[in-house]
């Protein structure tokens, strides 16, 4: 069974499909690459899977556990809807990260504080509830864990290329620079699935053609990572995984070489000449 199960997810904007019964898996160690024209569904799909945007239909399941799971019937009651948001931001907590188009660096923080923010509050609000530990200890305990954040941080910094910029701010970095502090950010969470939404879109040519090798060299195989773009040569550089979106649907799916170079449908046709 494949670690992460997408089936059947449908979103809807008023009456408007923007995703339709969208079905896919991935296997931790895979990059698998989203393609299609502007407006197909993709940051939908992004959103969808890390709990930002919450899907009327479908399951999302990791390592066989669902983690997300929706009908239209159950989602018009209160109830099971606030249970689906609980389910859908589990998820989104533990095990996907989403590096944002735009980056979203917090602009008052600098790039430690930005990249450790999450990761604290996790530690705090883990420490809180333990009721077996005094007030004095879960001080003490929050101040260890700190360190300890902060000594991640420090070693993905470095590791991601950005560790001299640590103590500055966003608007002192390049774009290149604040998209590694942003994947630095996602990675601290050790999420499963690590999802860049158009990683080329905001930079320059040459930090856009060095994005390939950082996507790369994050490759592990303990995760999973999907990668939403309309830079073609990303797609051949990074991809194990071709997945083809066409007004909200899957149309193909299948290896770079099988879409690239020998795609069957019309709408995908079309799409690669226009890109090429
Ligand atoms: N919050 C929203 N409210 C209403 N419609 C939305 C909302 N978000 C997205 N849509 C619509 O859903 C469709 C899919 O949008 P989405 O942003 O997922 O496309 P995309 O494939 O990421 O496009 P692009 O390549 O331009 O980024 C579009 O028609 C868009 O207008
Ligand atoms: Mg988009």
């Amino acid at each position: 069974m494949s670690y992460l199960i997408v089936e059947n997810l449908t979103k809807t904007f008023m009456s408007f499909d923007a995703l339709h019964n969208v079905s896919f898996s991935a296997e931790k160690g895979e990059i698998v690459v989203f393609i299609g024209n502007s407006g197909s569904g993709k940051t939908t799909l992004l959103r969808c899977l890390n709990g930002l945007t919450i899907a009327e239909e479908g399951t999302i399941k990791l390592n066989g556990q669902r983690v997300f799971a929706a009908d239209k019937e159950s989602s018009a009651k209160r109830d099971n809807e606030s249970n689906n948001m609980l389910m859908q931001k589990t998820a989104f907590n533990q095990s996907f990260g989403l590096v944002f188009q735009s980056f979203n660096l917090f602009p008052h923080l600098s790039v430690l504080s930005n990249v450790t923010l999450a990761a604290k509050i996790r530690a705090k609000n883990d420490i809180l509830s333990a009721r077996q530990l005094t007030k004095r200890e879960k001080r003490l305990k929050y101040e260890t864990c700190k360190k300890e954040i902060i000594s991640n941080a420090l070693l993905l910094l470095e590791r991601i290329g950005i560790k001299q910029k640590a103590l500055e701010y966003p608007c002192q970095l390049s774009g290149g620079q604040s998209q590694r502090a942003a994947i630095v950010r996602a990675l601290m969470l050790d999420p499963d699935v690590i999802c860049f939404d158009e990683p080329t879109s905001a930079l320059d040519p040459v930090s856009a053609g060095e994005v390939a090798n950082l996507i790369l060299s994050i490759k592990s195989n303990e995760k999973i990572i999907l990668v939403v773009t309309h830079d073609m040569n990303l797609a051949k550089t990074v991809a194990d995984k071709v997945i083809f979106i066409d007004e909200g649907e899957i149309k193909e799916q299948g290896t770079p070489n099988q879409l690239f170079d020998f795609a069957q449908s019309r709408k995908l046709k079309e799409f690669l000449t226009v890109k090429e």
